[in-house]
């Protein structure tokens, strides 16, 4: 979400002011600092970030610097307290007011604040997308109602708001028009899409990806966390792609009640199980939270029994962070992080083991893969994506960069895969 935030950002700059992207700090006439607040690592990046921008600032006399995201929506002027050197404060939804907040800013001589949550505006005041290159990200919801008892999102993004139906078809329209072929459709939480239709009705989560799915030129979708309702989706729509991410955090009922997930491990297992019915070698990654409170070695074998039973392709997995103003901050928590660690590092490595397992049994397989553009190393060489979400590195030309082709698998390595070209 942040990335697809910071492409808007640079384009509404771009489009509104002129600004052009840099990645050289010492040349930037102006820093903005898209920030997360999910852990408190991510939080505290921001301010030794911008302990670094700041000794640039001193040799650049009139360079600005906004700060936006998560963190400024939850600190507010507290990030200038903090860090005098800061210009402008805005937030996940006031992100379109930027440009008026910098001229303010100028104008006034004052540093410009505005974390508020104006509802749907946001979307509305935003440039045109511009495709860069065959996959593109498409945001159709906002913020988060569900209130889980360890997460700061329903706090800094605000409660759930979807884009109308019309405008979501419009944009994944437009891409598709420059070329683009595989979308992403993104939201905290996807599954809680509840757009507005022309005749005033509501189109959920399902009835969208029927729509999507009709978009000539896009072939390849992926959803972001969905329930049981999409399952009948990954029977019917062979656009979506063979990979799902559904965060599950914790296999303990116990642990996951009390992060108030609303389902049992034995629920989640069931909808993986429908899925594999489906669609038997589809790729299912999560999230996990290590050493939530309270949490024991009994519940974390129960963790343990879960990965086991869903045989995850992959994880993002963290520990536990108390975030401000959510309830599970104020539980007791006794166990030490000596031991958290260990659990993580078990879990991951149970993971990867799997990842890899999955990897081999595509050895010597045909793939269709859509170009992302030149491996990161070694002339020459294309970098793609697979249906289950795996990069993989093969020889080709360069004009197959965001195309898709089809390629034999040759290789096996710990975070992709080689291939060969068959077209
Ligand atoms: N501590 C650790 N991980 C967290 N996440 C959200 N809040 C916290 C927290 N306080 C993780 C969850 C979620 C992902 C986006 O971030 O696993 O799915
Ligand atoms: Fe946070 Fe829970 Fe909402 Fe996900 S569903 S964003 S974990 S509150």
């Amino acid at each position: 979400m942040n990335d697809y935030d910071s492409g808007r950002i640079a384009d509404l700059l771009n489009a509104e002011m002129g600004y052009e992207r840099t990645d050289v700090l010492e040349e930037a006439d102006l820093v903005v600092v898209n920030t997360c607040s999910i852990r408190e690592k991510a939080q505290e990046k921001t301010f030794s970030d911008l302990g670094r921008i700041r000794e640039v600032k001193k040799t650049r006399p009139g360079m600005l610097i906004a700060v936006g995201g998560c963190v400024a929506s939850q600190e507010g002027e507290n990030v200038i307290r903090r860090a005098p050197c800061v210009d402008v404060v805005f937030g996940p939804q006031t992100l379109h007011r930027l440009p008026d907040m910098l001229r303010a800013r100028v104008e006034t001589g004052r540093p410009q604040v505005d974390v508020s949550f104006p509802e749907i505006e946001k979307f509305d005041h935003l440039p045109a997308p511009k495709a860069h290159g065959a996959a593109a990200f498409v945001s159709i919801m906002e913020g988060c109602s569900k209130y889980c008892s360890y997460c700061v999102v329903p706090y800094t993004r605000g409660e759930e708001i979807s884009r109308p139906m019309v405008d979501v078809l419009m944009e994944v329209a437009q891409l598709a028009d420059q070329g683009v072929r595989e979308v992403t459709l993104l939201g905290q939480n996807v599954n809680a899409y509840r757009g507005k239709m022309p005749d005033g009705s509501i189109a959920d989560f399902a009835l969208l990806l029927d729509y999507v799915s009709e978009i000539d030129g896009i072939e390849r979708i992926h959803p972001r966390e969905f329930s049981q309702r999409i399952i009948d989706a990954y029977g019917r729509l062979p656009k979506l792609v063979n990979h799902v991410h559904l965060p599950v955090q914790a296999g303990s009922d116990r642990v996951l009640a009390a992060m108030k997930r609303g389902y049992t491990a034995a629920e989640y297992v069931e909808i993986t199980r429908k899925l594999r019915e489906l669609r038997p070698d589809i790729s299912i990654a999560t999230d996990f939270i290590v050493g939530f409170p309270g949490e024991t070695a009994e519940d974390f074998e129960d963790t343990m029994k879960l990965v086991e039973k869903v045989g995850f392709d992959a994880s993002f997995s963290f520990i536990y962070s108390p975030r401000p103003g959510t309830p599970a901050a104020r539980l007791p928590d006794d166990t030490p992080y000596d031991v958290k660690l260990a659990r993580l590092q078990r879990l991951q490595a149970t993971i990867d083991a799997n990842a890899t397992r999955i990897s081999e049994s595509m050895l010597g397989t045909e793939q269709r893969v859509l170009v992302l553009g030149p491996a990161r190393k070694g002339e020459g060489f294309l970098m793609a994506r697979t249906d289950n979400n795996r990069i993989v590195n093969f020889e080709g030309p360069l004009s197959l960069v965001d195309t898709m082709v089809r390629v034999k698998v040759t290789d096996v390595y710990p975070h992709s895969l080689g291939g060969q070209l068959l077209d």
